[in-house]
């Protein structure tokens, strides 16, 4: 029977064995190190928001001049066909197209007006230019259809109070970009690193990086505070109504399926009771109507699946 024989230990091969100074690389951050080279990385001067396509901004600055109409609108996007063919595609979904899909774009902008071909407008293009990352692909599908949800939810609810619903889906669809830059920001640099690593600091921050993100784009300065403030009602210490809205919205989007939960136990983007109560009393959305409110955007969630 072979008898077993214990190697010298490493110890008497080596006198130097043990010696070394061990220690965890510093490559390795821990989620407050993390989240604050992210921080510093949005307010670098350096940092650059990614790219919009330069039609869908000038879009935003025609929707907003009174003299503009449907013509000009679908001339300046017949400058982009590949975001043109992305905006006749959703506008010809059935979260759009009630009757036949519309078989141009003049056909497409003049059934749904100005503001609401913008909208399409940014849909698609923060769809191909800004919720992409590789290494997050999962996370940033289901970013987009949470932002899209909460962007019909918001404009549900701002549709049945007085708030103008100029800017409630274009708030609905940009409230959560910071989260789809700090995605590529991670990518980027620490693409082993999840959004998970940061819980405790990401609700500060995906606001934070949303407002830096706005300004980079040089969209209007009210849609820049209410993304920067989206999980609170108030502004300054007044109800803002287009948040309390974006704040029910966002409660009843998570509670019909579309929040950002990767476990059960886990919200990326969750905002807190009081603020749901605060918003909910400013527009005067009692229990009852909140079950009726949660009916409606389930149906047009629904429609649009
Ligand atoms: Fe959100
Ligand atoms: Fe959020």
């Amino acid at each position: 029977m072979p008898t077993y024989r214990p190697s010298a230990s490493p110890a008497r091969q080596n006198a130097n064995y043990g010696k070394g100074v061990a220690s965890v690389g510093a490559d390795v951050l821990t989620g407050p190190e993390l989240a604050q080279e992210i921080r510093d990385v949005f307010a670098s001067p350096r940092y650059r928001a990614p790219l919009l396509p330069q039609v869908a901004l000038e879009v935003h600055q025609l929707s907003r001049d009174p003299r503009a109409g449907i013509p000009e609108v679908v001339r300046l996007l017949e400058r982009d066909p590949m975001l043109a063919a992305d905006v006749l595609r959703i506008a010809s979904s059935a979260a759009y197209a009630s009757g036949s899909p519309p078989r141009s774009l003049d056909e497409a902008a003049a059934r749904m007006g100005l503001n609401a071909i913008r909208d399409v407008v940014f849909q698609a293009a923060l769809s191909s230019k800004v919720f992409r990352a590789k290494e997050h692909q999962s996370t940033m599908v289901a970013l987009q259809r949470h932002s899209v949800a909460v962007a019909t939810a918001t404009r549900v609810v701002a549709a049945r109070t007085a708030v103008p619903l100029e800017h409630a889906f274009l708030f609905g669809l940009l409230h959560d970009v910071g989260l789809a830059g700090i995605l590529i920001v991670l990518a980027e640099r620490h693409p082993e690193s999840r959004l998970e690593h940061i819980l405790t600091e990401l609700s500060a921050l995906h606001q934070e990086a949303g407002g830096v993100m706005m300004a980079a784009w040089a969209l209007p300065d009210e849609l820049r505070w209410l993304v920067q403030a989206h999980h609170q009602a108030s502004i300054g210490g007044y109800v803002h109504p287009l948040l309390a809205c974006g704040v029910v919205g966002h409660h009843l989007v998570a509670e019909l399926g579309f929040g950002l939960s990767p476990t059960s136990d886990t919200s990326l983007d969750e905002t807190n009771l009081s603020e749901l109560r605060a918003a909910a009393d400013a527009i005067g959305v009692d229990g009852d109507r909140m079950v009726l409110l949660a009916r409606e955007v389930g149906a047009r969630l629904e429609g649009a699946a």
